[in-house]
């Protein structure tokens, strides 16, 4: 699976971080979460007291933040200026200021950039990766080998999400999701790749998603 490039792009919830993450440890590809680079940007942009919802002040700190992503896909980090952020990014206050973040032209800018370079990064070590998004197959990374789209139905979402976040009320992670799916969907970067294979993964447990997507990479590589 030497030089894959597997971009997954779906909604939140949809299984989609947990299936990249376990595709790329059976395959032995690094991991890159895009996701998290945006919670990393938004989380600075708050402790810095910058105000998130005025696109030009978040514009002009862009370039401050060092943003660093580890791509074991068994232990994924995030750190910003040398810093561990794994748990402050998956927090309340990050779910309700990421979005704005996300649409300001200049981050996504700035963090396709970073992406694009871990991603050549990969390639020039001989190392395939998944990345895993909202804009990867599309923006990214339009040549990736295989592109997939991942959803499920949004009660199996909430669910998952609530799960995730150690146990939280699925009501108000529902209308945190829907919410955030809203902004994504008109201002942020989702839309479904041209060429890409959709999986609906509520009616399949997690390995079989894995598996699926496995035979998909398989069939990829003798294409590539
Ligand atoms: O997947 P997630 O919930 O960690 O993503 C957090 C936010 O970042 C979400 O509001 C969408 C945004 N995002 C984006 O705009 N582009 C990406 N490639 C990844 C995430």
């Amino acid at each position: 699976m030497s030089s894959l490039v597997i971009a997954v792009d779906g909604t939140s919830g949809s299984g989609k971080s947990s299936t990249s993450r376990g595709v790329a440890d059976r395959l032995g590809l690094r991991y890159l979460d895009t996701g998290a680079m945006y919670r990393a940007m938004t989380w600075w942009m708050l402790e810095h007291a910058v105000d998130v919802h005025d696109a030009s002040a978040v514009a002009a700190r862009v370039d401050q933040p060092l943003i660093e992503s580890g791509t074991d896909p068994l232990a994924p980090s995030i750190s910003l200026d040398g810093e561990d952020v794994a748990e402050a990014i998956r927090s309340d206050v990050v779910n309700a200021h990421v979005s704005p973040v996300a649409t300001v032209p200049e981050v996504r800018a700035n963090l396709i950039a970073l992406q694009r370079s871990v991603i050549r990064q990969a390639l020039e070590d001989g190392v395939g990766i998944v990345v895993e998004g909202r804009d990867i197959g599309t923006a990214v990374w339009p040549d990736a080998d295989l592109k997939l789209y991942v959803t499920a139905d949004p009660a199996a979402r909430a669910a998952r999400r609530a799960l995730e976040e150690g146990g939280t009320d699925a009501d108000a992670v529902r209308a945190s999701l829907e919410t955030r799916d809203r902004i994504d969907a008109t201002r942020g970067g989702l839309a479904v790749p041209v060429g890409a294979t959709h999986l609906d993964t509520t009616p399949y447990s997690l390995d079989e998603v894995i598996d699926q997507v496995v035979a998909l990479a398989e069939r990829a590589r003798e294409r590539a």
